[in-house]
Formats: structure tokens, C-alpha cells, sequence
């Protein structure tokens, strides 16, 4: 008989333990953390599936090359092995560090957008909407129409509506300073761009002389799902497709807390040399010097290994499959989730599971306090308090097109039996679903309200 079970590719030589925790403790804890989890001590979460970013476990090799880190100011030995293993998957001119992705993106949209301009995107990541709107920009969303359908399958739901984006191009096209591909889509479910897609896209910026900026966080997942699906890619290596991928954009900004396997990091990338040198004069006034950007020597030295180590087929298998495997078992019981899995999270459609509860009385929120209180993880909404629209002066609230929970998944950091721990503490949920409640917002900040929000209970 064969055998099927694909294994974790290593081997575990660090633990961090657990701390076990009562109902009644977590009762209290999420009482006095205001019903946001975000305000929880992480000491008191069994699971922590709140974000796959900069929680992953690193290897052996990543904490021998951090002893080599070399701590120069400036054109430190780390920064050169950094920018070779950068350049090796993201094959752009000019390649500037940053101490995580919004910092890039901030910089990226300070120098490109001014109050007025429209930045399309498949869809913004709450960061980069953020960052855009605080230049007084416009955030536009552009999914696909497939990606609306929330329960039916379709191997790249990441992809940006083309017909809508030259639409738009023809009609505001002096508004518009780029155009962003986010890949992996996160807020639209983790589900992949195709290269047709970012190929199609390429095409109707280089018509309207727009550049293309790739938001590359997820990069490998998304390369290993144009390995799996798309048709002409089976035969090549992760890391061809990465760079073909990048061969279409003019630049890109990267997490490196994602896919470079790091806890801290990012860059962003460009082959514009004008850009390149006004987005290093206000690194060095807000980040660091440009062979740092923000980042220990060390730091650098360990995001170098991660990239070479992400792209390896193994580790892709393995993170593809065990994301699966968890959407599967809470599908096959019947829980609605956005289909299918993606790379790095699941996405619980909570709308369809708290069907008694309204957008605005936040059932992605009802849903993570309840999976909180009943075993102790830790999940993350991505719908109306992440995203509704929100106007100050009048208080008027208008709902997220989705209403999801996120279960993200950290790199190497749990194992199976872990996994199915939370796929029996949400079939336990999902069947007394009907007993849980809505919530409402008690306090909120004027913007990434949903980190600070804190609510009450509706009844
Ligand atoms: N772009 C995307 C698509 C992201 O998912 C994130 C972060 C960022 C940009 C910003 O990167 O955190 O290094 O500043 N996403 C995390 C998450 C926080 O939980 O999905 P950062």
C-alpha cells in the first residue's frame, strides 16, 4: 500500500511550550481583553492562528547564518548576501530593505501617490489600503467575479477583473500613479494569481504606460499554486515561475515575514532609478541607511536563508497540503468556508455560519471570541470591522461586502495533531451555532480600527 500522509519536512530541535488554559480563565480573559483578541496577552492562546506573518519557526541553518550577521552601518557583508538572494527570485534593478512590508508600502506610496489618485488593486491588504488613503488616494478594489462566489471552487479566485481595470484605466488613467497585484490575494480568501492573469494585467499597464507593482508576500505559495493548476508550469521550479512572475511588474514590496520565512523584514523593489533614489532618501530619513533599511545585519542574514528555503518543493508540498487538510475536515462537517483553502489561511465564511446575526453585528468578531472561549485560538475577522466603510461625522456604517474569519496558519510552527484540535473545537461550535451572539463596537479609532476596537455583547 502506498503511502499518502505527507509528513512535516523536518524535524523539531526548539519547543515552546503551551500554557494550558480553563473555559472560566478564557471567560475572563477575552471579558477583559474587550472582546477583541487583538488585546489578549498571546500567553493565554493555545492556537495562535491570528496572522501567518512573522510567527513562523525559523531553521537551523537561518540561526547560524544570524551568528554571521555583520552589524556595519553601512555596506555591511549581510546586506550583499541579502541582496543576492533577493535579486536571485525578484529580478529587479534596485532592491531597498525595510523592517516590514507597510514600511515599504509607505514608502512606495509616498513618493508615487498624491491626494486624489486612484490605486487599483485585486484587492488591497488593510495596510496598503491604509497607506494609500493616507496620501489621500483612493483604494480600489478590482477581484474577480469568481471570487464573489465565496463556496465554489476555481483555481485562481486571486485574480484581478482585467475588463474592469481597463476600464478604468481609459477613463482615469492620469489619476492612476500604479497599479498593485497582491499574491497571494489575502483579504480576498489566500487564493493565487494566475500568470495569465498577471500576464493580462502586464499588458493593459504597458498599453496605458502605467507601472505594475507586485504586492509579493505570499509569492511561493502563489508560485506553487501556478506550479499545481496552470497548464505549461508543472515542468518548472518554484523559483523560475517567482521570477516570471516578477518579469511582468516594474516592482514589487515584500513582507518578509510571510514567505521569507523571517519574524521581521521586508523590501521593496523597483527598476525605475529615479524612484529607486527618492524612495532611499526617505528610507534613510525614516528607516535606516539603504544597505539596513531598519533591520539588524542578523535579521538581514536570516531572511537570505528563508528565501532559498521557501521555494524548495517540500516545504511547499507540505505547507499547501496541511493548509488544505485543515479546510477539508471543518468543509466535510459542513462549517462554510471560502473555496478553496488558500495558501496560508482558512477562511471561515462567518456571515453563512452566524446566519441569524446582521454584518453590522460583527459575526466574524462572535465567531473569534466563541472559538477563543472554547479552546482557547486565536482567529482574526476580515470583514465590517476590518473593512466597513466608516464616516466619522456621521456615524454611518456601511458593511463589508464578506463577513469572514481567518485562520492563518504559522510557517513550521504546529503539527497535525494540533491541527485537528481546532478543526474538533470548530465542529463543536458550528453545532450550537444558533446560541451565539452579536456584538457591538463601544469604542474605535479613526483608521485599523479593528486592532484597538473594543465591543460588548449585544445581549
Ligand atoms: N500586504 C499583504 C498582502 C499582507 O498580508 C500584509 C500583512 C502586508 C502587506 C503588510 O506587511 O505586516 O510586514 O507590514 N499581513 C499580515 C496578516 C499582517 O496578518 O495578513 P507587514
Amino acid at each position: 500500500m502506498a503511502i499518502k500522509t505527507i509528513i512535516e519536512p523536518f524535524r523539531i530541535k526548539a519547543v515552546e511550550p503551551i500554557r494550558m488554559s480553563t473555559r472560566e480563565e478564557r471567560e475572563r480573559k477575552i471579558r477583559e481583553a474587550h472582546y477583541n483578541v487583538f488585546l489578549l496577552h498571546a500567553d493565554d492562546v493555545l492556537i495562535d492562528l491570528l496572522t501567518d506573518s512573522g510567527t513562523g519557526a525559523m531553521s537551523a541553518d537561518q540561526w547560524a547564518a544570524m551568528m554571521r550577521g555583520d552589524e556595519s552601518y553601512a555596506g555591511s557583508r549581510s546586506w550583499f548576501r541579502f541582496e543576492e538572494s533577493v535579486k536571485r527570485l525578484f529580478p529587479f534593478k534596485h532592491i531597498i530593505p525595510t523592517h516590514q512590508g507597510r514600511a515599504a508600502e509607505r514608502i512606495l506610496f509616498s513618493v508615487t501617490c498624491k491626494p486624489g489618485d486612484i490605486v487599483p488593486n485585486n484587492t488591497h491588504f488593510d495596510t496598503t489600503r491604509a497607506n494609500v488613503e493616507y496620501r489621500g488616494a483612493r483604494a480600489v478594489d478590482l477581484p474577480c467575479g469568481e471570487s464573489r462566489q465565496t463556496g465554489e471552487r476555481h483555481p485562481f479566485k486571486g485574480n484581478m477583473d482585467v475588463a474592469a481595470l481597463a476600464s478604468l484605466l481609459d477613463e482615469e488613467r492620469a489619476a492612476v500613479p500604479l497599479v498593485m497585484l497582491t499574491i497571494t490575494n489575502n483579504s480576498g480568501g489566500g487564493q493565487p494569481v494566475s500568470m495569465a492573469n498577471v500576464r493580462a494585467v502586464h499588458e493593459i499597464c504597458k498599453r496605458h504606460g502605467v507601472p505594475l507593482d507586485i504586492d509579493a508576500c505570499r509569492f511561493a505559495e502563489n508560485a506553487y499554486f501556478i506550479k499545481q493548476r496552470e497548464e505549461g508550469y508543472a515542468g518548472k521550479s518554484v523559483a523560475e515561475i517567482a521570477r516570471e512572475l516578477m518579469s511582468y511588474a516594474d516592482g514589487c514590496t515584500m513582507s518578509a515575514k510571510k514567505d521569507g520565512l523571517a519574524n521581521i523584514g521586508g523590501f521593496l523593489a523597483t527598476n525605475d532609478e529615479e524612484l529607486a533614489r527618492q524612495e532611499r532618501d526617505l528610507l534613510i530619513l525614516t528607516e535606516g541607511y539603504p544597505t539596513y533599511g531598519g533591520l539588524a545585519g542578523r535579521d538581514l542574514e536570516a531572511i537570505a536563508v528563508g528565501l532559498d528555503e521557501v521555494v524548495q518543493e517540500d516545504y511547499l508540498r507540505y505547507r499547501i497540503v496541511s493548509t488544505d487538510y485543515l479546510g477539508k475536515h471543518i468543509a466535510e462537517a459542513g462549517v462554510p468556508i471560502v473555496q478553496p483553502p488558500g495558501g496560508h489561511a482558512v477562511y471561515i465564511d462567518a456571515g453563512a455560519f452566524l446566519g441569524h446575526l446582521k454584518s453590522l453585528e460583527y459575526p466574524g468578531i462572535a465567531l473569534a471570541v466563541e472559538l477563543y472561549r472554547e479552546a482557547g485560538i486565536r482567529a482574526v475577522e476580515i470583514g465590517s470591522v476590518m473593512f466597513a466603510h466608516y464616516d466619522p461625522e456621521t456615524g454611518e456604517e456601511t458593511a463589508a461586502e464578506k463577513e469572514l474569519l481567518r485562520l492563518a496558519i504559522p510557517r513550521r510552527v504546529y503539527t497535525q495533531s494540533h491541527i485537528d484540535f481546532v478543526v474538533e473545537a470548530i465542529i463543536d461550535v458550528w453545532r450550537r451555532r444558533e446560541d451565539i451572539s452579536g456584538y457591538r463596537i463601544v469604542y474605535q479609532a479613526p483608521f485599523l480600527r479593528h486592532f484597538t476596537a473594543r465591543f460588548e455583547p449585544l445581549t
